[in-house]
């Protein structure tokens, strides 16, 4: 069985549930806690074993490349100064030379034609695909955890969780079949489906391990839903010749792609870490008993008309 080598992460969106922020600052590098949402993205790849980290990126989003390259200036001014703990840090999340690709989608077609855009860097083996606006909170890692079912099942692997199951059309859904280890053999994949058509409520939820042959389909794959060309229509079309197996993640999963979900996502991460615990549960406390919604006001554009 030929190993999970390489990763995708499809940066290229335009991040429109984040504007103003997105007009200049890639959402994929809007800060949680101290650190870019893509850091904890490719730390979990990174966990998973995956040694080649490749983003697809698009215009204005330069500073994803700057942010994975050595900073010189940076690194010779923390030395001079003794700042040996930063360093570190710094030297712990460096991928190493020739470790980290490269790739533009021109446009933003949509997220199957990102990963499309990859087909060369991949080349003929499987990968992994993680969606970098979903952080998942968890100690061993879901693609980890994936790629240990790919292991023992062969074929596609795609993390599930379970919605609502009144809220199945807001989802790629898929059937459940038999159980193998830790995961399940997908029945059958169904985009967005009303709830009395939904086979179960397992979603399809940011973590994908594909076979190369996913390329093929992509390449010829008109566009779907949002006039985009879409990961899930391809991945139906592989679903016909290729097994597909599904891994319930349980952990936490924040879609950092939406104000709420980030917002969770910082409180989540700083409750998380031993340093900053204590202080941010009782200032939160306190900001909860005290914080009334802002008065609502007309803006001063419309009061100057
Ligand atoms: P989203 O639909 O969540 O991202 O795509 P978006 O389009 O940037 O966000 P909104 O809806 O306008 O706020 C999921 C992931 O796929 C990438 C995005 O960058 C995001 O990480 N993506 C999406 C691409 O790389 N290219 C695309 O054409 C579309």
């Amino acid at each position: 069985m030929r190993k999970v080598r390489k990763a995708v992460f499809p940066v290229a969106g335009l991040g429109t549930r984040f504007l103003p922020a997105t007009k200049a600052i890639p959402k994929e590098m809007l800060t949680v806690v101290d650190r870019p949402v893509i850091q904890y993205v490719v730390d979990e790849a990174r966990q998973a074993g995956i040694e080649h980290l490749i983003f697809v990126t698009g215009r204005n989003k330069g500073v994803i490349e700057d942010y994975f390259d050595i900073q010189v200036e940076l690194v010779n001014t923390l030395s001079d100064r003794g700042k040996t703990a930063e360093l570190s840090l710094l030297d712990d999340l460096q991928p190493t030379a020739g470790t980290a690709s490269f790739t533009r989608q021109q446009a933003p077609l949509g997220l199957g034609h990102a990963v499309w855009c990859a087909r060369d860097l991949v080349g003929p083996e499987p990968f992994a695909l993680l969606l970098p606006d979903m952080i998942m909170q968890d100690s061993e890692g879901c693609l980890k955890k994936m790629v240990e079912l790919y292991e023992r099942t062969g074929g596609n692997v795609i993390s599930v969780e379970q919605c609502d199951p009144a809220e199945t059309h807001k989802y790629g859904i898929v059937g459940k079949g038999a159980e193998v280890g830790s995961g399940f053999r997908v029945d059958g994949m169904v985009e967005k489906p009303k709830a009395e058509e939904a086979p179960s409520n397992f979603f399809i939820s940011g973590r994908y391990i594909l076979q190369p042959e996913i390329f093929d389909i992509l390449s010829t794959q008109e566009k779907g839903a949002g006039n985009e060309i879409q990961l899930t229509d391809g991945m139906l079309k592989l679903a016909k010749s290729q097994d597909f197996y599904a891994y319930p993640f349980t952990g936490r999963t924040f879609d950092c792609g939406s104000k709420e979900g980030f917002i969770q996502a910082n409180v989540a991460f700083a409750l998380w870490r031993h340093d900053i615990r204590h202080k941010v549960f009782d200032d939160l406390d306190e900001l909860m008993r005290t914080v009334e919604p802002q008065e609502r006001r007309t803006s001063s554009r419309t009061a100057a008309e």
